[in-house]
C-alpha cells in the first residue's frame, strides 16, 4: 500500500513561495538529502521514544544486508528518522550517502559521503537549521558508519520489529 509522505493541501503553494521568498536570506548550507515519495520499501527497523516524540528509523533491505555482512552502506542508501508526535508526523530527518558527496564539506567537516536535511510533513525544509548541526554530531560515530542506531540495525531481523 502506497504511503503518501507529501500532503500538500490545495491553496497552500501560494503560502510556501511566500515562506520560501521570506527565508531566502537564511541562506541554508545545501545538501542533497531528499525525502523520498513514500515509505514502501522501507524497514522500520527500530523505535526511539524521546519525551512527546515517538522515532520511527527505518532504511532500504540493502543498506541492512550490507552493513549485517560488514560492508560499508552503499552509494544511494537512505535513512529516515520519522519523528512522530500525538500520533501524526511531526518532522522527517533525512540521512543520504552518494558517491563523493563529503567533498561538498571539504572545509567544513564532512561525515562521511553523507549529506543530512530536516523535512516538514509538507515536504519543506526547516531552514533555519543548518545541516552542519547533524554532520556535527553524527560525525562522532565514524566508526559505526556515522549511524546512532548500528547497534539496532545490526541485530535487527528484516520483517521483525522487536
Ligand atoms: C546532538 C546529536 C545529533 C544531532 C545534532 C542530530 N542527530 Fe540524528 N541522531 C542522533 C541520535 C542520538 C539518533 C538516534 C535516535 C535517537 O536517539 O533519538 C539519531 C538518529 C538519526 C537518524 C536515524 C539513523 C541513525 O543514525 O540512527 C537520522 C536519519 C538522523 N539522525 C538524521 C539527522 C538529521 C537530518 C539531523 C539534522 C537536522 C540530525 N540527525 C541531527 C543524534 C543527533
Amino acid at each position: 500500500m502506497q504511503t503518501p509522505i507529501l500532503r500538500q493541501p490545495k491553496g497552500a503553494s501560494l503560502l510556501f513561495g511566500l515562506s520560501a521568498f521570506l527565508s531566502s536570506e537564511i541562506n541554508a548550507e545545501p545538501s542533497r538529502a531528499t525525502l523520498p515519495d513514500s515509505f514502501d520499501g522501507y524497514e522500520h527497523y527500530t523505535t526511539v521514544r524521546r519525551g512527546e516524540s515517538t522515532e520511527h528509523i527505518m532504511t532500504e533491505p540493502n543498506t541492512i544486508e550490507a552493513l549485517q555482512q560488514g560492508l560499508e552502506a552503499p552509494d544511494g542508501s537512505r535513512f529516515l528518522l520519522v519523528d512522530y508526535r500525538n500520533e501524526a508526523i511531526y518532522r522527517i530527518f533525512v540521512m543520504e550517502k552518494g558517491p563523493g558527496w563529503g567533498r561538498d564539506y571539504a572545509n567544513n567537516e564532512p561525515a562521511g559521503d553523507w549529506h543530512f536535511q530536516w523535512y516538514w510533513p509538507d515536504g519543506s525544509i526547516n531552514e533555519e537549521r543548518d545541516t552542519s548541526w547533524c554532520r556535527n554530531c553524527h560525525n562522532n560515530r565514524e566508526d559505526e558508519q556515522f549511524l546512532f542506531t548500528y547497534d539496532e540495525l545490526m541485530s535487527h531481523r528484516q520483517g521483525h520489529l522487536d
